[in-house]
């Protein structure tokens, strides 16, 4: 008997600030229009000094512990490549600042944007085992690259947490996947770099050559036909790649491409800008929380892809009732409450080096969350729960 299995709950959190792209492209004496349309995006969330992927973590999987509570929690898999330290997972950090309890593995989950997705996969496998224990899948992530590069515009930060579980209320994930990996220089981050490197429309050419290979490993492996998904959501760096991605994929099979079946997955990135391993995870709520059609028992085509680099996509089924399983009110309310910060506010956070090499310091308090990094003391990380 195959049990189904999938995601129950699904929070997101990004930071109270942001910079304008508007703001960005006047800085630079630009047509705002090369961003809004060129690029497809609006805002780049900003975390503070005091903010992390860490903190962002905590924030995001906080509602769900709070409805869902920790019973059953046996695992958390933290997935991210802006990572705090080599050794440690910042999953560890998390579990202690929602106070879970201690009989847990907890592991860090690493290829560019794409480990969200084992994560995930993972996770489903684990729960089909074990269908009494859930998985704690976080995604988190702070996109950055140099001032004035042409990535510049495609920053971002935020983090989603999902509750993995059997027979999920939210979305079942499908069985099937298609599956590609090459090895390719699109775009990197050496250990002794802050930002990565990049060849920008090397990675979008082989962002969309891996959405190809992936879908036809996909059909081979017995998935839906394309006519089969009522919407699709893909990894978004920037919103203009989704649609260019859901061009290449109708092409690919044939099909007359609806831009509407991509859309309302676009509307939270647009605001937040790359958040790395979180990015498509942004996109699935973005469209289960915007779509105008009742999703009930329709299926997403889902294209996770991490630079480096591995593709896959799979599918997931809306479960009926769906909406009361959601935080759409809390995520639009964490939207709309941010701050537009000019672009010298812009420049101080990006230069904000969080204890980077090590320097025992108390962190300016910014963070208007729950959770914040207080300081580095002896090169050790001192997250605090105000409340506590
Ligand atoms: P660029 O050089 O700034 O942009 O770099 P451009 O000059 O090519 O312009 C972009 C688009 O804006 C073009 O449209 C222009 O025509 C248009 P396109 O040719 O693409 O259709 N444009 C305008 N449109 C309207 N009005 C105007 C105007 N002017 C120009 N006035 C690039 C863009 C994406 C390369 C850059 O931002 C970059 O390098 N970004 C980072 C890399 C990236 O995001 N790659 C995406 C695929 S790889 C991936 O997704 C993985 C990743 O998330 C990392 C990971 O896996 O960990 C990045």
């Amino acid at each position: 008997m195959v049990i189904s299995t999938g995601i129950s709950a699904m929070s997101f959190f990004t930071p109270h600030r942001y910079i304008s792209l508007d703001t960005l492209a006047q800085h630079h004496g630009i047509d705002p229009a090369k961003f809004s349309r060129g690029i497809g995006q609006e805002k780049i969330a900003m975390p503070g000094h005091d903010e992390d992927v860490v903190t962002l973590a905590a924030e995001a999987a906080k509602p769900i512990i709070d409805q869902h509570g920790a019973d059953g929690i046996d695992t958390i898999l933290f997935a991210t490549e802006t990572g705090i330290d080599q050794s440690k997972s910042a999953g560890i950090y998390v579990q202690r600042l929602l106070g879970l309890p201690s009989n847990l593995r907890n592991v860090e989950l690493k290829q560019a944007c794409y480990s969200a997705t084992a994560a995930l996969q993972m996770a489903c496998a684990h729960v089909a085992r074990k269908p009494d224990r859930k998985v704690l899948v976080i995604a988190s992530d702070i996109a950055r690259y140099d001032l004035d590069s042409s990535g510049e515009a495609t920053q971002g930060a935020s983090a989603v947490a999902m509750l993995v579980t059997a027979d999920p209320t939210l979305l079942e994930i499908g069985t099937v996947s298609g599956l590609f990996t090459e090895d390719i220089m699109d775009f990197w981050r050496p250990n002794h770099r802050r930002t990565p490197l990049v060849d920008g429309k090397y990675s979008a050419l082989r962002y969309l050559g891996a959405l190809v290979e992936s879908w036809r490993d996909y059909q081979a492996n017995g998935g839906l036909p394309y006519d089969g998904f009522a919407q699709f959501c893909y990894h978004l760096p920037f919103s203009r790649m989704g649609e260019k991605a859901h061009l290449r994929l109708a092409k690919e099979a044939k099909a007359e491409a609806d831009m509407q079946a991509a859309l309302p997955g676009m509307i939270y990135n647009r605001q937040v800008g790359n958040s790395y391993t979180a990015s498509m995870y942004l996109a699935i709520l973005s469209t289960l929380e915007n779509s105008d059609s009742d999703l009930a028992g329709k299926f997403l085509g889902l294209f996770s892809y991490g630079s480096g680099a591995t593709g896959e996509f799979f599918d997931a089924k809306v479960v009926e009732g769906y909406q009361d399983h959601l935080f759409a009110p809390r995520h639009r309310k964490i939207l709309e409450d941010r701050t537009a910060v000019s672009y010298d506010e812009y420049v101080a956070l990006w230069q904000a080096r969080n204890g980077e090499d090590g320097t025992d310091t108390p962190m300016p308090d910014e963070a208007k969350g729950r959770y914040r990094l207080a300081s580095i003391d002896d090169n050790k990380r001192i997250y605090v729960d105000r409340t506590a």
